[in-house]
C-alpha cells in the first residue's frame, strides 16, 4: 500500500517543515486538497503555496482538484510543480478535455468521484488515467468518518480494469487510519490518502508504516 499524506491537516504556519517531516517518516506522496469555495464549501489552497513548498521534498505532489472548471486551472498548476493531477466527474469542465491537457504538460492524470457518484461513471476514462479517486467522505473537510460503503465501489472499478488488461491505481481520501485502512486495503485500493490519520497521530512513522503494510 502507498501512503499519501493529506496536507489538509498539518500546521498551514509550517507547511515546508511538515512536508520534511512526513517525508522522512516515509510517505510516498504527499497529497494536497485544492478547495474552491464553489465546488465544496471550503477554500484551502492554490497554485501559488504549491509552488511556495514545492522544493521541500522529492515525493510526489498528488494534486486534488475539488474546483468548479479544473481545466481552466491546469497550466497553473503544471507551473506549480503537480505530479499527479486529480479532478472530479461532477466539475464542470469536459472530462477527455481535461485528462488530455493534464497529459499534455508531461502530468499523470487522474479521475475522482463523489460518494453518490456510482463506479460506471469512471468506466469511460479507464483507459485514458492513471489514477481513479474514489471519496470515501464528502468533500470538503478533514476528519470525517470513513464510508465503508464506498469499498464495493472500489472492488467494482478494480475488477472493471482488470477485465480490459488496464494497469489503473485507485487511491482513496478520506477518513483513513488504522481503524479503516484494513477494509481498504481488502477492497484493492493501491493509495491511501490520510490527513488526520497522519498528521495528528502521536507518531506519525509509526502511522504511515501501519498504513503501509495494511495489505500485507
Ligand atoms: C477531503 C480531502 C481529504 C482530506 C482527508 O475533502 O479530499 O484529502 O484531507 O482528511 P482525513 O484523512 O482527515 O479524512
Ligand atoms: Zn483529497
Amino acid at each position: 500500500m502507498k501512503v499519501a499524506p493529506s496536507l489538509l491537516s498539518c500546521d498551514f504556519a509550517k507547511m515546508g517543515e511538515e512536508i520534511m517531516m512526513i517525508d522522512k517518516a516515509g510517505a510516498d506522496l504527499i497529497h494536497l486538497d485544492v478547495m474552491d469555495g464553489h465546488f465544496v464549501p471550503n477554500i484551502t489552497i492554490g497554485p501559488a503555496i504549491i509552488k511556495a513548498v514545492r522544493p521541500y521534498t522529492d515525493l510526489p505532489f498528488d494534486v486534488h482538484l475539488m474546483i468548479d472548471y479544473p481545466l481552466d486551472y491546469i497550466d497553473a498548476f503544471a507551473d506549480a510543480g503537480a505530479d499527479i493531477i486529480t479532478f472530479h466527474l461532477e466539475s464542470m469542465s469536459d472530462p477527455c478535455m481535461t485528462i488530455d491537457k493534464i497529459k499534455s504538460r508531461g502530468i499523470k492524470a487522474g479521475v475522482v468521484i463523489k460518494p453518490n457518484t456510482p463506479a460506471q461513471a469512471v468506466y469511460p476514462y479507464l483507459d485514458k488515467v492513471y489514477m481513479v479517486l474514489v471519496m470515501t467522505v464528502e468533500p470538503g473537510f478533514g476528519g470525517q468518518s470513513f464510508m465503508e460503503d464506498m469499498m464495493p465501489k472500489v472492488s467494482a472499478i478494480k475488477h472493471e480494469a482488470e477485465q480490459r488488461g488496464l494497469d489503473v491505481l485507485i487511491e482513496a481520501d478520506g477518513g483513513i487510519s488504522d481503524k479503516t485502512v484494513l477494509s481498504a486495503a481488502k477492497a484493492g485500493v493501491d493509495i491511501v490518502v490520510s490527513g488526520t490519520g497522519v498528521f495528528k497521530a502521536e507518531d506519525p512513522s509509526k502511522a504511515i508504516e501501519f498504513l503501509k503494510n495494511s495489505d500485507k
